[in-house]
């Protein structure tokens, strides 16, 4: 789908929703993580890059109507497909606003109207997409142009208070500093990140295993729990940043505890080597970090599916470079390398 597409869907829903043109329109890409999953919460690098699927979000200020009631006015296409998560996704457009108030931003009240080809619960953070755009739209809203740091952090709050999941600052970040088909080198304790061109020889492809996730259902807080006991019980600042002659520690460990900090220093590793791989071209090595990645966050981390699994299998048997279930999991994208 062509972005203008995404853009025309939202100004025409926001008209049929609210009867005038909206004054302010703003869109967010989704992204795939190509290595370095559940490691972001724990200081680690990873490496995400920006989809072309994207997320806009067309705004304006709520007049007269609005004002007795005083909340925003929702809109998205999402709106009404079954009675039970009908107004589910409200709770991410409101908590970014309610964020960006309690950070002292003067917003008005709004009416925003949301149009997306980022496939929902895909592991392609949508709802990164949508917190950002809808950041973006009410910061335009009122002239402001706020830098990407800012607007991450903001969202990630959100996420945090609104839809209750305690994610890391990956999805957010890439999502708000990064255009269509940019990957970007986030050190998550240091909050860097810079851009990284892949090699031409070498092309991503995302496949959608259908199987769908909502991190808000706790597997993803039971495994960053996981991480605090281990990082606590190793007494480090980031469980990423373990020094490997500190890795057989890990073995004292309670057993799954175990697993889960073998995952997170493990994985850290795994992008430092893909990055050094990237920058000598050496692709073959870069998509034998993606099969070992996978292998990891399904052994060791515990979430992957067995429909990713078999996806990943497939990839392999079709010659691929590498492939990885990407994201959060349990369910959700494969992320796959192939030799262009
Ligand atoms: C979700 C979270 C991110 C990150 C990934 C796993 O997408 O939002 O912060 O933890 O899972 O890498």
């Amino acid at each position: 789908m062509a972005a203008s597409d995404v853009g025309l869907r939202a100004r025409h829903l926001f008209q049929s929703a609210f009867g005038e043109a909206p004054t302010v329109v703003a869109r967010a890409s989704g992204r795939v993580n190509l290595i370095g999953d559940h490691i972001d919460y724990a200081g680690g690098t990873v490496l995400p890059m920006a989809l072309s699927a994207h997320t806009v979000a067309a705004a304006g200020a709520l007049g007269m109507e609005g004002v007795d009631a005083a909340v925003d006015q929702f809109t998205s296409e999402w709106s009404g497909a079954t009675k039970a998560d009908s107004d589910a996704w409200k709770r991410y457009p409101r908590g970014v606003l309610d964020a960006l108030r309690e950070a002292g931003y003067q917003i008005p009240l709004l009416k925003i109207a949301l149009a997306s080809d980022v496939p929902v619960g895909a592991g392609l953070s949508s709802s990164a997409a949508l917190e950002v755009s809808v950041a973006r739209a009410a910061l335009l809203s009122i002239g402001l142009a706020v830098e990407p740091r800012t607007i991450a952090l903001i969202c990630q709050r959100a996420e945090h208070v609104s839809a209750g999941v305690p994610c890391g600052i990956m999805d957010q970040w890439v999502v708000a500093h990064a255009q269509s088909g940019e990957a970007l080198h986030l050190d998550c304790a240091a909050l860097q990140s810079s851009f990284v061109s892949l090699p031409d020889t070498m092309r991503i492809e995302v496949i959608d295993s259908g199987v769908r996730h909502a991190l808000s259902d706790g597997g993803y807080a039971e495994r960053r729990a996981d991480v605090e006991t281990a990082t606590r019980k190793l007494g480090v600042g980031y469980l990423a940043h373990l020094p490997r002659v500190r890795w057989p520690e890990i073995a004292e460990l309670a057993p799954r505890i175990a697993r889960r900090a073998r995952h997170v220093v493990t994985e850290a590793a795994r992008v430092h080597d893909a990055m050094r791989a990237l920058a000598s071209n050496d692709i073959e090595h870069f998509g034998a970090l993606l099969f070992e990645s996978h292998q990891s966050l399904r052994d060791d981390f515990e979430v992957s599916v067995p429909e990713l699994d078999a996806l990943v299998t497939r990839a392999r048997s079709d010659g691929a470079l590498g492939a990885r279930m990407t994201g959060g999991g349990f369910g959700g994208s494969i992320v796959v390398a192939w030799r262009s």
